[in-house]
């Protein structure tokens, strides 16, 4: 494999994903793992991630100049680069210029490393420490204002280092770097896609889940029905999918879910009815991270209360149900706070509303990647577009898209207005353009307004659509003025108590894309 020694947060998945794009296979490993362990696993090749540290700080993660003599080729980036210059000798410059967002790069040597490279690039940095002097052996390859040594390179011993993040899209030479990276200076091929990655996981699942008994939490979303998909692939019949309807679901979707998931799959289902167990647990609620994590809990009861039926339908009495499969992505892992070092930005009803005494053992063959890369393992799985292209709804449903407390009333008038939206997006061919257009009640908002001569004291709807590649950014869909005044004329008029519809015009960040 071509290991990505992970030095902190969020950049370090994100570089293994461009490492899969250019179709070779990687692993994530910490950068507390001793060298010699990470030499036994035979890399083809090392790339060293970014990090919060500086390397003078204490304590700041270091590289066992080891590692740089095992003729395997090394990549650093960011912090892996200033740590990796540091452990052989360079001198790092405490006091230098910071650089932080576009910066303009002056390419010295377009070899190598920048082989082609045009004789400035636009880079995207963020240090506050820069290299001052290449270690002995190496060539300058780049410069900025900031950065003395951008870019080096010692193609005798294959090792690399560049001071911005070629792994983010702000660097438009930015996946070409890393493929120069892996297939020229380190000569591995390009054979890893989609297939292998079903492949893998079916393995690994095997492995994980035995002989025995296996039910996956169904939402009918694209994340919980490849998921279901990879498992049903790896153990078969031993997998029951439980598609629970909390309450919070949109207008005809328990329907939906259940008539094309199966159709779709032929996957076992059972559909449990819990809306009264949720709804009961979430009154006089509405603080979102409570929310969150009534309703995340709430899934596991509902599933642990679905066991004995499994088991009894699956003919394997005597038996229990060890394993829970969830459709966990990589996005949901770092907004939890789940990433190392990480902050906790809301809990995503599958990893930070989980409760404490989970007796279910997690199966989460997705828990690395992003939504893009599930997609194309869903096609890859044969699943039907209307699946795999569905746009994401959160597991929380309706109850996140309440601001204020959630009451019967409130989800009808919502589901209403939700409704309206989605037929009037679909009806402009707007689905694939759009990721997904949160519709969300401010209930607790009231203005003033007037409808058939009278005066109206109602709430205001929120239309939030984004376009996103990933969902970790976003930014607010230039959605068409007309299509906008249909959906707000419908809206108003068919939905009691609205008043109001109001376009949230916000990126992420500073926003998130849903309101709670
Ligand atoms: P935010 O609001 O964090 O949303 O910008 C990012 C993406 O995640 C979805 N989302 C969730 N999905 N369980 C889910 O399955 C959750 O608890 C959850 N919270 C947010 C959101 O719809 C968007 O696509």
């Amino acid at each position: 494999p071509v290991l990505v020694v992970d030095f902190g947060a969020q950049y370090a998945q994100l570089i293994a994903r461009r490492v899969r794009e250019a179709h070779v296979y990687s692993e994530l490993v910490p950068h507390s793992m001793p060298v010699d362990e990470i030499l036994a696993k035979d890399p083809k090749a090392i790339i060293l991630s970014g990090g919060p540290a500086s390397v003078y700080e204490p304590g700041a993660p270091r590289v066992d100049p080891k590692l740089f003599e095992a003729g395997v080729p090394v990549l650093g980036i960011c912090y892996g680069f200033q740590a990796m210059a540091y452990a052989l000798g360079a001198d790092v410059d405490k006091a230098a210029l910071g650089e932080y967002g576009k910066t303009e790069t002056v390419i010295d040597h377009a070899e190598g490393l920048l082989a082609g490279s045009p004789a400035e690039q636009t880079t995207w940095m963020s240090h506050g420490v820069a290299v001052k002097t290449a270690p002995a052996g190496f060539e300058v390859l780049a410069h900025t204002e900031g950065a003395p040594v951008a870019a080096m390179q010692d193609t005798t011993r294959k090792l690399y280092g560049v001071q911005w993040h070629p792994e983010v899209r702000h660097t438009p030479l930015g996946q070409k770097l890393i493929e120069t990276f892996l297939h020229e200076c380190a000569g591995l091929g390009s054979d890893w896609d989609a297939s292998s990655i079903i492949e893998d996981q079916v393995r690994k699942i095997r492995e994980q889940v035995g002989d025995a008994q296996v039910i996956c939490g169904l939402s009918g979303g694209v994340d919980s029905s490849v998921a279901a998909a990879l498992v049903h692939k790896a153990v078969g019949e031993q997998l029951t999918c439980v598609f629970v309807d909390h309450g919070l679901l949109r207008k005809g979707e328990a329907e939906q879910v259940k008539h094309d998931f199966v159709e779709a799959t032929g996957i076992k289902l059972i559909a449990v009815d819990a809306s009264e167990d949720f709804l009961d647990a979430l009154k006089g609620v509405s603080e979102p991270e409570r929310k969150r994590k009534i309703i995340g809990e709430k899934f596991i009861r509902t599933f642990e209360k679905a066991q004995r039926q499994v088991i009894e339908e699956a003919g394997a009495s005597g038996k229990e149900v060890k394993f829970l499969v969830q459709g966990t992505l990589y996005p949901d892992v770092v907004e939890s706070g789940g990433g190392d070092g990480a902050a906790n930005i809301k809990s995503h009803h599958n990893v930070g509303g989980l409760p404490e005494d989970l007796k279910f053992e997690l199966v989460e063959p997705l828990r690395t990647l992003f939504k893009d890369e599930v997609r194309a393992i869903g096609t890859e799985l044969g699943l039907p577009d209307a699946i795999v292209w569905r746009q994401p709804f959160p597991g929380p449903g309706l109850g996140i898209r309440i601001v204020g407390e959630i009451t019967r009333e409130r989800l009808e008038v919502l589901r209403e207005a939700d409704a309206i939206a989605r037929e009037e997006l679909t009806k402009a061919g707007l689905d694939r353009d759009i990721w997904q257009c949160p519709v969300v009640l401010l209930a607790d908002v009231h203005s003033v307004g007037v409808q058939g001569d009278e005066r109206t004291y109602g709430s205001p709807i929120v239309l939030r659509p984004v376009s996103s590649e990933d969902a970790m950014t976003a930014d607010w869909s230039r959605v068409p003025y007309d299509v906008l005044a249909t959906i707000s004329t419908r809206i108003t008029n068919e939905c009691r108590q609205i008043n109001r519809v109001v376009l949230d015009v916000t990126s992420k960040p500073p926003a998130t894309i849903e309101w709670e």
